[in-house]
């Protein structure tokens, strides 16, 4: 990455956003770099490889299902939070979803802060990604995977970091304005 000085630096910017209870990291940023990245490939939208293959950093923004087996540590005034969260998969799945997407919107703030320009993508097959990457669907005894061996780590989205070549990006999209987006009640 041409700043891999900030890396630090931006995950503890990133730290400071708002989540609904404080479980992070949720499976947190997980930059891949080097001979990780070609493993992406396959699971990329074909409009997605070469910006993906050409940049610096690309972080996998995910959520991990057990975050709640870290609530006694990061939220220990409220002890029933872990077996609210244990005793509903649903409510997991939910708040694991929202809070990584939060998570991926404050490194991308935290990652512009810095001058650095951010490409998040959806357009890649999440199952390709979490068995690549996660150990999906794998009981992990044993199996080689380097960043989160149990297997219940999801992946959100990506997002490429770094110096974009302002002459290929395309031109900013439209916005809604106010009163066409919301509603004063
Ligand atoms: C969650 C999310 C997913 C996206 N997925 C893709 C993608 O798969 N491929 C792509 O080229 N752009 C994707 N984009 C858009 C670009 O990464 C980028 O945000 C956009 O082109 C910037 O335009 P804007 O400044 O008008 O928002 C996605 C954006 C977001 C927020």
């Amino acid at each position: 990455m041409a700043h891999r000085n900030d890396d630090a630096f931006i995950d503890a910017l990133a730290k400071q956003g708002i989540a609904y209870v404080p479980f992070l990291p949720l499976g947190g940023f997980t930059p891949l770099q080097s001979l990780a990245v070609d493993r992406l490939r396959p699971a990329l939208a074909p409009g997605n490889v070469e910006k993906t293959m050409t940049a610096p950093v690309t972080a996998i923004i995910a959520y991990d299902l057990l975050f709640f087996e870290k609530l006694p540590k990061l939220f220990p005034h409220a002890p029933g939070m872990r077996d609210l969260f244990a005793q509903n998969p649903q409510l997991v799945e939910e708040t694991a979803k929202r809070n990584s997407s939060l998570q991926g919107a404050y490194l991308i703030i935290a990652a512009r802060a810095l001058g650095l320009d951010c490409g998040p993508m959806s357009g890649f097959d999440n199952a390709k990604v979490d068995e690549e990457f996660f150990g999906a669907g794998k009981e992990c005894e044993g199996c080689e995977q380097e960043f989160f061996p149990a297997g219940h780590v999801k992946s959100n989205f990506l997002c490429n970091l770094g110096n974009g070549d302002e002459s290929k990006l395309s031109p900013r999209g439209p916005r809604l304005a106010f009163n066409e987006a919301s509603t004063l009640l």
